[in-house]
């Protein structure tokens, strides 16, 4: 991997976006190795749950790498957001294990949609967060439109994209943008304390979840009939008769994930 670092410890694989020196703006070679490492994680049974960070202190991602396509043409740039949000940014959605973006910095465009496309964000209180494409003469192209709307609302959506400024780590936790705020130092502490108490619960249910709440945000899919059909399936899972053994006579639950 020539943009990623990666680091796994204890079931939980930390991903660091590695391109310092261009705040790691995503280029084409990181989106294609994100998918990677993200598809044989998601398979990894030694895999519990994801970080997604950015290396250094000042940015998580300061977006796509702009200098990539500034002579794109039309087809060049469907091409570009078709190819990410399939690759990329819909893959961590539908991810069948937590992923977590530990926000230590600038989340500027694409950054920001990467963060918005993992299940759960935590901020560095320092870190600053925006959508500024329209500053380019582009809009967000990887489901900064829709995302957006979903975790702040129409109003806010409209406003931080239209003005294309930037906002306070806390301004974003308020609007419910981010989960958690942490100091700078914690940060990836906090991120692997949270997937910890995530991974002690059943794997088999975290993932039901996951599908049935991504299920109700999807055009043409009716998310009540996915929760129900994810909840029967539960009642095929060993860690169901885990669950419910261990809760009957008292004890903490060890799951398997099957
Ligand atoms: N794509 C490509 N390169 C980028 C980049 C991006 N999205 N964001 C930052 N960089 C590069 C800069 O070109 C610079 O490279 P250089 O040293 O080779 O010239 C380096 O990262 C450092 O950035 P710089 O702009 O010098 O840092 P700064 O502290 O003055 O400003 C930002 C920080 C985040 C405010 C500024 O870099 C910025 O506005 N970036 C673009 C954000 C954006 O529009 N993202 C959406 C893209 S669709």
């Amino acid at each position: 991997m020539n943009n990623l670092v990666l680091q796994a410890n204890n079931g939980i694989l930390q991903i660091t976006i590695n391109r310092e020196s261009k705040l790691n703006a995503l280029n084409r070679e990181t989106l294609t190795e994100l998918h990677e490492v993200l598809a044989s994680a998601f398979q990894d049974e030694g895999v519990g749950g994801i970080i997604i960070t950015g290396a250094g202190s000042k940015a998580f991602i300061a977006g796509a790498d702009i200098s990539e396509f500034a002579a794109y043409s039309v087809e060049e740039g469907r091409d570009l957001a078709r190819k990410g949000q399939d690759h990329v940014f819909n893959f961590i959605e539908n991810a069948n294990k937590p992923v977590i973006a530990a926000i230590n910095g600038f989340a500027l465009g694409g950054g920001l949609e990467l963060a918005m496309a993992c299940h759960i964000r935590i901020a560095s209180l320092t870190s600053k967060m925006g959508l500024p494409e329209v500053s380019l003469g582009l809009i967000p192209g990887y489901g900064g439109t829709q995302r957006l709307v979903q975790l702040v609302g129409k109003g806010r959506a409209f406003e931080m994209i239209m003005t294309a400024e930037m906002i306070s780590a806390e301004e974003a936790y308020r609007t419910g943008l981010v989960n958690r705020l942490t100091e700078p130092d914690e940060l990836i502490f906090q991120a692997q304390e949270l997937l910890k108490k995530i991974m002690t619960r059943s794997p088999f249910a975290v993932s039901s979840a996951i599908r049935a709440i991504n299920a109700g945000l999807r055009d043409g899919e009716n998310g009540y009939e996915v929760e129900i059909n994810e909840f029967a399936k539960c009642f095929d899972s060993a860690d169901f008769k885990e669950g419910v053994n261990a809760f009957l006579n008292k004890r903490k639950a060890l799951f398997t994930g099957k």
